[in-house]
């Protein structure tokens, strides 16, 4: 073989590393980050390594034993990849060792103003690596299958603390007057785009003997309480996967503009503040997260193209951990939330049914824009059609295997399926496995989840314009996901005088469970009901999580006033958006007329 990943320079016949040893300086003042990285590898090494970069530039680069020079030559700049760094190296290198430093707009990083976090005081700083982003922090082989184990020393002004996906080694005065160093160790491989780091005002909270969580202290006690359940959680996923390998399970909430619901950073769960509902209702993202520490983390998608491997068995895992914990309703209702965004997803590309595919091809594709809800549901369905045909306890063997299997390293899709045949040769042919990965669209033996609940609720909702009410006693019996449910399934738009009636009954404008928030925010913007375009604003200024920007922003382009509205809140709100946050509007923007 040789380069086995579409985004990476990262061949396989050349020297690998096995550990990193990080040490960084986090600059406010500069928005960068400058340090050195040293690629240690397991047995001597030499000739020629290639490693991506994108954004950094390169002081210097030396054996790492001797301190001998080695030249060094950065590739031409490529749009999605960023550019080549290449080495060679001496006879019998056991390491080498680069100082450079990060760009100020890494597309890995976001520098926040005090401003833009709740306590406004302090800055803060958040990586985000997955999918190809770890290159913007650190020169690496970034791909999935190039694992490795890390040790960082994290320099940052007193009275900041930095965290990140690894173990805590202590922390102590720092080099310079005025500085900090933070110390991490990482012994597991990973992939690099689980390289994590945060630097912020952070408080945390004890939750079980081996989690806490970690935020800003305005936001501290908040989270401890809505994420209080987490061990029942961990307990859980443990009953489903095996023990739990990575002795701690960490959370950290970030400030609002983080564009993700979460990220699962091994040790370190990064966490949108949109979590914080008020009443638990939106833990089943920690759920996933979680589950993740199974499947992501232990068992790794190769490159992107094979990212169902990750989302689609995660998704079906966080549910399973859901049916534990809330039951079977609770259970429907997800899947039902899922199916709504499948179905999103599959009209989003309509005209790209080559990526409805399962197992993709993204040769020349930023994995940012391939990404979508069908890896996540159409990938859990194919999971769920595999258990049910070989029934939940068999099902639960072959996961224990298929983790025991493949544990701590990273697997192509056809990796997976060879360990099935073997395991139930015939199994892929009677699920139709090769539909699923390599057609577009969604098999005929797509799995249906119901609930008479679900049934009468969705019926109700799509008898709106028959004029089809919920009565008060009903609307007070649905739990959260159920409303959501209902909610998605009313007409996209409705005449003023039912938002009104919509948004008295149900009190939805001042929801704080964003989930719910957000989807009646897109009803009312689609409808140009004014009298919810204040909390529009609102949501719009503060949060930058990509799944509910995008909607908004569309649903506003409906009409040529929320346009307007669209765009000059745009404009406010742009500097304070994540890189990929700004790029996911401007792509809705771009699709508005006029
Ligand atoms: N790993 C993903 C987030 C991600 C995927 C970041 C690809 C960058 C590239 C994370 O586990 C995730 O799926 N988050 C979801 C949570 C949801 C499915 C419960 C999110 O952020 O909405
Ligand atoms: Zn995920």
């Amino acid at each position: 073989m040789a380069r086995t990943d579409p985004h990476s320079c990262f061949d396989d016949l050349q020297p690998r590393a096995s550990r990193w040893h990080l040490r960084l300086l986090v600059d406010f003042e500069s928005r960068i980050l400058a340090g050195e990285v040293t690629l240690v590898f397991p047995r001597p090494a030499s000739g020629v390594l290639d490693l991506d970069s994108k954004g950094l530039t390169i002081h210097r680069a030396w054996v790492s034993a001797t301190g001998a020079g080695l030249p060094f030559e950065l590739g031409p700049e490529e749009p999605i990849l960023g550019r080549r760094l290449r080495l060679t190296l001496p006879a019998d290198t056991h390491g080498v060792t680069i100082a450079y430093e990060t760009s100020p707009d890494a597309a890995g990083l976001q520098w926040l103003e005090p401003a833009q976090t709740e306590g406004g005081r302090q800055p803060f700083l958040f990586s985000q690596c997955q999918a190809i982003h770890a290159r913007s922090l650190v020169p690496c082989q970034d791909s999935a299958v190039a694992r490795v184990g890390y040790d960082a020393d994290v320099v940052v002004p007193e009275g900041l603390r930095a965290v990140m996906s690894a173990g805590p080694m202590g922390d102590e005065p720092g080099p310079m007057p005025g500085t900090r160093v933070f110390h991490f160790r990482m012994p597991q491989p990973i992939p690099s785009y689980l390289l994590a780091l945060a630097v912020g005002d952070l408080e945390s909270r004890e939750l079980s003997p081996r989690s806490r969580v970690w935020a800003e202290p305005a936001t501290v006690e908040r989270a401890a309480w809505e994420f209080a359940g987490v061990e029942t959680m961990i307990g859980a996923a443990e009953q489903l996967f095996g023990p739990y390998d990575w002795e701690r399970f960490d959370m950290l909430v970030l400030p609002p503009s983080f564009p993700y619901g979460g990220m699962e950073n091994p040790r370190m769960t990064f966490l949108t503040p949109t979590l914080l509902a008020g009443d638990r209702s939106l833990v089943d993202v920690v759920a996933h997260e979680l589950a993740h520490s199974w499947t992501g983390n232990l068992v790794t998608n190769a490159t992107a193209e094979h990212f169902w491997l990750n989302e689609g068995f995660t998704v079906w895992a966080e549910r399973r951990i859901l049916r534990e914990l809330h039951g079977e309703e609770a259970c429907a209702a997800a899947w039902a939330i899922g199916q709504n965004a499948l179905d999103e997803s599959l009209e989003r590309f309509r005209a790209e049914p080559e990526l409805t595919l399962l197992r993709t091809r993204l040769e020349g594709i930023d994995p940012d824009e391939a990404f979508s809800s069908i890896p996540y549901e159409k990938g859990a369905r194919l999971v769920a059609v595999l258990e049910q045909a070989v029934g939940e306890a068999a099902f639960q063997d072959l996961l224990r295997a298929y983790m025991g299997r493949f544990r701590f390293t990273s697997i192509t899709t056809e990796q997976f399926c060879a360990f099935v045949e073997e395991r139930f040769p015939g199994l892929l042919r009677r699920v139709d496995a090769d539909s699923w990965l390599h057609q577009p669209g969604m098999p005929g033996n797509a799995p249906v989840f119901r609930s008479g609940r679900l049934d009468r609720l969705t019926a109700l909702a799509r008898g709106w314009e028959r004029g089809e009410r919920p009565d008060a006693g009903q609307v007070e019996d649905w739990s959260p996901g159920e409303l959501l449910v209902y909610l998605q399934n009313l007409p996209r738009a409705l005449p003023l005088d039912d938002c009104a009636w919509l948004d008295r009954k149900l009190g939805l404008t001042a929801r704080g469970n964003h989930e719910l928030l957000v989807e009646w925010l897109c009803i009312a913007a689609a409808s140009g009901y004014a009298p919810a375009f204040g909390r529009i604003r609102e949501v719009l200024a503060r949060v930058g999580r990509m799944k509910y920007l995008r909607p908004l922003y569309a649903a506003l382009g409906r009409h040529a006033d929320t346009r307007r509205l669209a765009r000059e809140v745009f404009v406010a709100a742009a500097p304070g958006y994540h890189s990929l946050s700004r790029r996911a509007v401007l792509a809705e923007l771009e699709k508005y007329p006029d």
